[in-house]
């Protein structure tokens, strides 16, 4: 078998997709158990966490294995020692490894030096595995994802990279609504566009978040401040003041939107005041979906490793 990685969207195919969701929600129905005893995930984390680390933590113990987890401070990746290095000396003690990084690049080096499994836990660039879990949970409350529409409100991040390009691939279509500066890379949308061709999906980008919720089957948003961004936190503030899921964009949505966030939300910002736990947030529902999702790939990379 050949060694698999999930450092990006880009990395299993449209039919993989679709393996990974059935025996995701298997999983969580408990029809499939597969189990690894013995086996090892290194967390190796830049930055801190609460959904993915005890997601991988308890979901790793659940498929048999063991996980540990390795503090930024501890680590100092590419500065207490090079990337090349943590990736040889880790994969002589592990059996997978799932990364949080600032720098995609650094992701992507382990995967290339290492000689297990890597795993994207977030990057600047990509946070694939929480993808993965929306599109779990849009699934499950709205059914065949096949001509579905999201929404998108706000910046143009990682977790919007990811949603995009998944989107793309299973064919749901992806309406975003950024300010200028912080509209989708036009790398990103090319390869949405590729991925779009194929399933049927399209990509639509407006400054206008009343325009982008039209039609919308879910209407998602994140963080306006990021990881490693904390400098811009009141620039962006600003900008991104108009860019809020309120009552008032609520009304202008499909009433039967589910509403998505990858969390921690920052209430009064992205999201106002209640939103989270109003009828139509599955929020926590996404959340529990990190778990299910990811034992998946877990399972998925240690069949392949
Ligand atoms: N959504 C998510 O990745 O949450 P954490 O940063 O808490 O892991
Ligand atoms: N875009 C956010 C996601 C956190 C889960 C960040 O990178 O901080």
């Amino acid at each position: 078998m050949t060694r698999r990685h999930f450092v990006g969207i880009a990395d299993f195919t449209p039919k993989e997709y679709q393996t990974l969701l059935s025996r995701a929600a298997a999983m969580k129905a408990d029809t499939e158990r597969p189990s690894f005893p013995g086996k090892v995930l290194a967390l190796l984390f830049e930055k801190p966490s609460l959904r993915t680390r005890v997601s991988f933590d308890v979901g790793m113990y659940q498929l048999g294995g063991h996980c540990l987890y390795l503090s930024p401070a501890e680590v100092g990746l590419g500065q207490r020692e090079s990337v090349q290095d943590t990736a040889l000396v880790l994969s002589r003690y592990v059996d997978v490894i799932a990364a949080r990084t600032f720098a995609h690049r650094s992701v992507q080096e382990l995967a290339e030096y290492g000689s297990v499994p890597v795993i994207n836990a977030l990057s600047d660039q990509e946070h694939p595995c929480q993808a993965l879990a929306d599109m779990l949970t849009m699934q499950e409350h709205k059914g065949e994802l096949k001509g579905r529409t999201i929404a998108y409100i706000g910046d143009a991040n990682n977790c919007a990279n990811s949603l995009l390009l998944l989107a793309a691939i299973l064919g749901v279509h992806f309406r975003i609504a950024s300010p200028q500066g912080y509209q989708l890379q036009p790398a990103v949308l090319e390869q949405a566009q590729q991925s779009g061709a194929a399933s049927g999906a399209e990509v639509f980008m407006t400054e206008d978040p009343d325009e982008a919720v039209q039609g919308a089957d879910a209407l998602y948003t994140d963080v306006w401040t990021s990881m490693g961004q904390e400098s811009e936190r009141v620039e962006r503030e600003r900008i991104f003041h108009p860019y809020q899921i309120n009552k008032a964009l609520l009304r202008r949505a499909n009433p039967n939107a589910i509403i998505l966030h990858p969390l921690p939300a920052h209430t009064g910002d992205e999201v106002a005041e209640g939103i989270l736990y109003e009828p139509q947030s599955v929020v926590f529902d996404q959340a529990e979906n990190r778990l299910h999702a990811q034992k998946a790939v877990l399972a998925t990379l240690l069949e392949c490793a």
